[in-house]
């Protein structure tokens, strides 16, 4: 089976068809990491370019850790030790990349719809790994695989998006992607930090924490980007903990059947108290252990694009 799409570029517009064989695929590799030797040969003769323009933790690690454990040669690139710091345009950078016969980019950049610009340019295989505001596909695709990993279904879950909505590319994927899932989302948030135009997104949207929590199956809290504050969106951290950071009593407003999650990184005791994000309902850390399975499977499958156009 393969995927209808070339690039992974955002999840708006991507099928359920599409999302299912990436979990499917995930599930075969999730079973790899947990041998002794947690290698294949899948991804053998292919050159991944991992080039983050921005920085990343868990992203850029898990993206490494998945191509290393394809067997695929990877070459990483970093804004601050590159020829961009000369004046050089991004286009003419991944244009030389591409002629080094890198098959595979996959590229984290600050402005949205970056990836897909260059997807126009290059003949390489593109990969999202975060583009601005507008959307961080793989993130939302572990997500999914841990929403299913503990509920193994994806309708009728209540999920409720916590935080800065406006600003979040993860926001935005898990909402395109849950929809076509078939799951009911809610997003809440201060009302300077949802997107004027949240009525064209076709979910709930919620100012009131406690109202948004009632009978949700799955909280994902999201990361307050601390420049908000000097931003003027929030009046203060102490105002935003108070009314938005997500503390034990919320826990017994939700489903008896309920999970915890965060992309990352946290900011403890500001989104979330120290006491939710390590208690026992939370998945934040299976959340990054199941990255790492989720992108073998995107570059794995995607990896079939490169495959068909040479047998072509
Ligand atoms: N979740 C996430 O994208 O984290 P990083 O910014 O550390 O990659």
């Amino acid at each position: 089976m393969n995927l209808s799409i070339k690039h992974l570029l955002g999840l708006e517009g991507v099928s359920r068809k599409d999302i299912l064989l990436v979990l499917d695929t995930a599930r075969s590799f999730r079973q790899i990491l947990e041998r002794p030797v947690k290698k294949v040969p899948t991804l053998r003769g292919v050159t991944i370019a991992n080039l983050f323009f921005e920085p990343s933790t868990r992203t850029r690690i898990s993206f490494e850790l998945a191509e290393k454990r394809l067997s695929a040669d990877v070459v990483n690139f970093s804004a601050d030790a590159s020829s961009l710091k000369k004046g050089e345009t991004l286009i003419d950078t991944a244009r030389n990349i591409e002629a080094m016969k890198v098959d595979m980019v996959v590229m984290r950049h600050a402005y949205p719809g970056a990836a897909q610009f260059l997807s126009r340019y290059v003949s390489s295989v593109m990969v999202n790994a975060g583009d601005g505001a507008h959307e961080h596909p793989t993130q939302a695709l572990l997500d999914f695989y841990t929403i299913r990993e503990h509920f193994d279904r994806f309708r009728d879950l209540r999920v409720v998006i916590v935080g800065d909505i406006k600003h979040s590319r993860v926001a935005r994927s898990d909402i395109w992607g849950l929809k076509t899932l078939g799951a009911s989302v809610a997003v809440c948030g201060p009302s300077t930090l949802l997107p004027r135009y949240i009525d064209t997104f076709g979910v709930d949207h919620f100012t009131d924490v406690e109202k948004a929590l009632k009978g949700a199956n799955v909280v994902n809290v999201l990361r307050l980007q601390l420049e908000r504050q000097t931003s003027g969106y929030i009046p203060s951290l102490r105002e935003y903990r108070e009314y938005f950071g997500i503390k034990k009593h919320h826990l017994s407003l939700l489903d008896k059947n309920h999970i915890i999650m965060h992309p990352g990184p946290i900011n403890r005791g500001i989104e979330i108290t120290p006491e939710v994000a390590d208690c026992e309902d939370s998945v934040i850390l299976q959340q990054v252990t199941n990255g790492v399975a989720v992108r073998m499977a995107v570059l794995y499958l995607l990896s079939q694009n490169l495959r068909t156009a040479t047998e072509e």
